[in-house]
């Protein structure tokens, strides 16, 4: 079955979703927020993170797993770090106003390390290191989910797909935004192929027994990029941004489905570097725009048009959203402009089970 998608202007899609949000619960202020950044997600063509969630996020601030109601706090614990406790209200808030924190502490001492210490789900995480790089900083940006990749050579999961973001200022408005899960394909891809009855490439997830599969019915882990490199990589991110704070980590991390009223206690961590403690600013970014435009001009091998830098798609994808609206599948629609808040569908969702 093919999904239809329609074109919507941002501005309606962002309220949308701030209406749904509400609807399930959530303050208003903290409801424009989240909606702000789930429309950054689709706006720059990362669906998988944008308006297809907020049922699943409805669902869960209608049944108590996310606080509606926090007491948030930063704690400075040093002169160039703090722990941001996010007393498990939405991650796309507060993930925010850690990063905040972390830009005024680089901009004061060259480097600010901020740790967000027990949270929901805090979406794609470019948008927090693009904030920074808008602000001429450098930064990264590392979270930790839920349990559903296997470790190099294992047979059952361990890890989250565990993302890592970066960004740095060019001598434009257009930054360089690497941002990435660290398995070889989102989860979500998996079940793209599975509603179009079409195998899956052998390097992306395992069966029950830890071998590679084609067939995406019998997923049950997925495989970290790179083989060991990526297990390295999702591990050091667990550590950084789950043990650094003293929250649980590996298999320890909590479920996004299986239980919708309990909270997540879930990390982040955020690093900004201020470039001018090094270096010359304006030396510096157009360096970088220089190497984008050394980029540009590499012949591209057979298959490709171009090549581009991290983050230029979805930066092309913005301009083009922004004009013609912002795609997202009718269903989304249709559920957006509902009067259902949620439909149940998320409570004890296995994150392998067919939905
Ligand atoms: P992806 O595979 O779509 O892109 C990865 C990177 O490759 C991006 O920086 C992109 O700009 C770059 N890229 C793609 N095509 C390119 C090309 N032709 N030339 C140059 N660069 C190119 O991203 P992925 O791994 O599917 O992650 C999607 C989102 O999911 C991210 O925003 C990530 O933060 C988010 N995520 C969030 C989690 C959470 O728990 N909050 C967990 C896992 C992922």
């Amino acid at each position: 079955m093919t999904e239809t998608i329609i074109r919507i202007p941002s501005q309606e899609l962002e309220e949308l979703i701030a209406q749904k949000l509400l609807a399930a619960g959530l303050k208003e202020a903290f409801a424009a927020e989240m909606a702000e950044h789930l429309t950054y997600a689709d706006r720059r063509g990362i669906h998988s993170h944008g308006a297809v969630r907020v049922e699943y996020y409805a669902e869960r601030i209608a049944k108590g797993g996310l606080t509606i109601d926090p007491v948030c706090s930063f704690e400075q614990t040093g002169p160039s770090c703090g722990v941001y406790h996010g007393d498990n209200t939405v991650g796309h808030v507060v993930a925010k106003r850690g990063m905040e924190e972390a830009i005024t502490l680089a901009k004061e001492t060259g480097i600010g390390i901020v740790g967000i210490k027990k949270m929901g789900h805090s979406g794609a995480l470019s948008y927090y290191v693009d904030m920074a790089a808008r602000q001429d900083m450098v930064a990264m940006s590392f979270c930790q989910s839920d349990p559903m990749v296997v470790p190099f050579g294992g047979a059952e999961n361990y890890f989250g797909t565990n993302p890592i973001a970066f960004a740095a200022p060019t001598n434009n408005d257009r930054p360089i935004v690497f941002d990435m899960a660290t398995t070889v394909q989102a989860w979500g891809k998996v079940l793209d192929a599975r509603s179009k009855n079409n195998a899956i490439p052998n390097d992306w997830a395992v069966d029950g027994l830890g071998n590679p599969t084609t067939d995406p019915y019998a997923v049950k882990g997925l495989l970290p990029i790179a083989g060991p490199k990526g297990y390295g990589l999702m591990m050091m991110v667990d550590i950084l941004s789950g043990a650094l704070l003293g929250l649980p980590i590996g298999k320890h991390v909590s479920s996004m489905y299986e239980d919708m009223t309990a909270k997540r206690d879930l990390g982040q961590l955020h690093i900004v570097i201020n470039p001018a403690h090094f270096t010359e600013i304006e030396a510096f970014k157009a360096q970088l725009s220089q190497m984008i435009e050394e980029l540009h001009q590499i012949k591209p091998r057979h298959g490709f048009e171009e090549v581009l830098y991290p983050g230029e798609l979805s930066e092309r994808k913005a301009i083009e959203n922004e004009e013609k609206g912002i795609p997202i599948a009718k269903q989304v629609y249709d559920y957006l402009v509902s009067d259902a808040v949620h439909h149940d569908q998320y409570e004890n969702a296995n994150a392998f089970a067919e939905k």
